[in-house]
Order: C-alpha cells, then sequence, then structure tokens
C-alpha cells in the first residue's frame, strides 16, 4: 500500500536543485501555465509538499491541492501559510475528488512528478482520469507528468543509489532506489526510496517507504486519456528520455 506518510517528511531530498522553491517548481511549466488566464482555477491532485500549488497561487491563480497522504497535505497547507498563498489543501485520492469539487470546476489540473503510476492498474487508472477530466471545463486541460515505463521495465528490478550526496535543510543525504519490476506489466510492480542522512559527528538516520505502482505504455495512457474524454494536444514522449509530460484538453 502506498502512503507516503514515511517520506512526506523528508520529501525535499527527492525534489531536484531547480524546483526546490515554489517560483521554480510553477516556472517548470511555464509552457502550460501561459494558457492560462491570470485569475484561472486550477487544481494539483497529487500534490507531495505543495511547491507546485503555492508556486501558481504565488502568480494569481485561485489554487486546489489534493492528495491521498494526510501528511502530505499537511506539509502543503505549512508551505502555503510559510508563503501566505491562498491554497485550498485537501486530502482526497483521485476516486473521491467528485465529492470535493464540482464538476467543470478547473480550467487545469495537474497530476504531475510520477504519480499516476500509484493508481491500481488500468482500472484505477481510467477511475482516476474520469474523475480529474470531470473536473476540468469543457476546452480545459489535464497536465500529466511521467515515468518513461518502457524504459524503467526493460532495466528490470535494480539498485540505483545516489552517486553524490543530497543536502537539503543543511543536512547531507544518500538516496536510494530499490526497483521491483514484475514480469508482467500489469502486475504490482514496487519502488522502495530510502534516504539515509548522513553525518560524520551523528547516527545516520535512514527514513524508507515500500511503494506500489501499476505501469503502463505512452500508448496505453493516451488510450486511457481518449476513454475519459481527453484529447492529447501533445506529448514528449521519446522512447530514451526518463520521463515526459502530456498535456491534454477536455472536448
Ligand atoms: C512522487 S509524489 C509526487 C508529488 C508532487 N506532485 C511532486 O511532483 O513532487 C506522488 C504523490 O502522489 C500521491 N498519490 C498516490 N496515490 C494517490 C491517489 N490514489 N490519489 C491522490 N494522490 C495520490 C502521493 O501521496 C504523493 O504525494
Amino acid at each position: 500500500m502506498t502512503s507516503y506518510n514515511e517520506l512526506a517528511e523528508v520529501y525535499e531530498w527527492l525534489i531536484s536543485d531547480a524546483k526546490l522553491t515554489p517560483a521554480e517548481f510553477a516556472a517548470s511549466f511555464d509552457d502550460v501555465i501561459s494558457l492560462l488566464p491570470s485569475n484561472a482555477r486550477v487544481l494539483d491532485c497529487s500534490c507531495g509538499t505543495g511547491q507546485l500549488a503555492v508556486g501558481l497561487a504565488g502568480r494569481g491563480m485561485q489554487v486546489a491541492a489534493t492528495d491521498a497522504s494526510e501528511a502530505m497535505v499537511r506539509r502543503t497547507a505549512e508551505l502555503a501559510e510559510e508563503f501566505g498563498a491562498p491554497v485550498r489543501a485537501e486530502r482526497a485520492n483521485w476516486e473521491e475528488l467528485p465529492d470535493h469539487f464540482d464538476d467543470e470546476t478547473f480550467d487545469m489540473v495537474f497530476c504531475v512528478g510520477n504519480s499516476l503510476h500509484h493508481a491500481e492498474g488500468a482500472r484505477g487508472r481510467d477511475a482516476a482520469l474520469e474523475s480529474m477530466s470531470r473536473l476540468l471545463r469543457p476546452g480545459g486541460r489535464l497536465v500529466l507528468t511521467s515515468r518513461n515505463w518502457e524504459l524503467v521495465r526493460s532495466r528490470g528490478s535494480r539498485l540505483d543509489i545516489s552517486d553524490h550526496l543530497v543536502r537539503r535543510n543543511g543536512r547531507d543525504a544518500v538516496v536510494i532506489y530499490r526497483w521491483d519490476i514484475a514480469s508482467q506489466w500489469e502486475e504490482e510492480h514496487h519502488i522502495e526510496i530510502a534516504i539515509a542522512q548522513v553525518d560524520a559527528a551523528g547516527p545516520v538516520l535512514v527514513r524508507s517507504e515500500l511503494l506500489s505502482c501499476w505501469p503502463y505504455r505512452h500508448d496505453e495512457l493516451t488510450a486511457e486519456l481518449h476513454q475519459a474524454g481527453l484529447r492529447t494536444e501533445r506529448s514528449t514522449y521519446n522512447p530514451e528520455a526518463e520521463n515526459y509530460t502530456v498535456v491534454a484538453s477536455k472536448a
């Protein structure tokens, strides 16, 4: 079961240097944000620690932020308070979103940062995408970023250990990913993430979590978006690149 409640406290060690602040995180989506009016209504439906939501609010947008993890939502609310950003932060799974917001509320919904693979298989993804689609106004857009699972699966089960220390909040850490790749695409896969904070003068502090995920091919995702009433406008998918972004609009 994926909870992120352990990782929430140390999540900044997993965010790249270039996206650490809310302004920097939002700027990484400038190409799609430029399609929005300045007072647009936007939802980040897997908000994590809230950098994107707070960054969007800093640009004057009306922002809602949701996540399945209570601990992540708490961190988003804390970040919003720190920046004086008016963000409506609530705990909700993707399937629960229609209980929290009216249909056709948002101009843009973000589901970014390797989140969608946590939906349980094709059925879970369909339900998640259906919820996101319902909340978009006609012409509104879903912005989704994804791991390239074709590439990840081709490498098989393995261990990735960072070859440098990651420094956050004055502490260095080694970041470890353990990939448990099942033999079939549709089976449950696992990623174990460990953050080992190291300090020559003190104990090594380790936080880790075993996350479940269900991979999908880019073609499958395109078909599933279509099924949910979303037409892919652009995709950066490249068989050799680690990640890609899909922008899909609601008919
Ligand atoms: C890898 S993190 C990405 C967080 C953030 N979007 C970012 O880019 O840093 C994945 C997030 O998806 C959330 N998540 C996982 N399953 C979910 C679900 N069924 N509904 C909503 N959020 C979910 C997790 O709690 C976690 O915060």
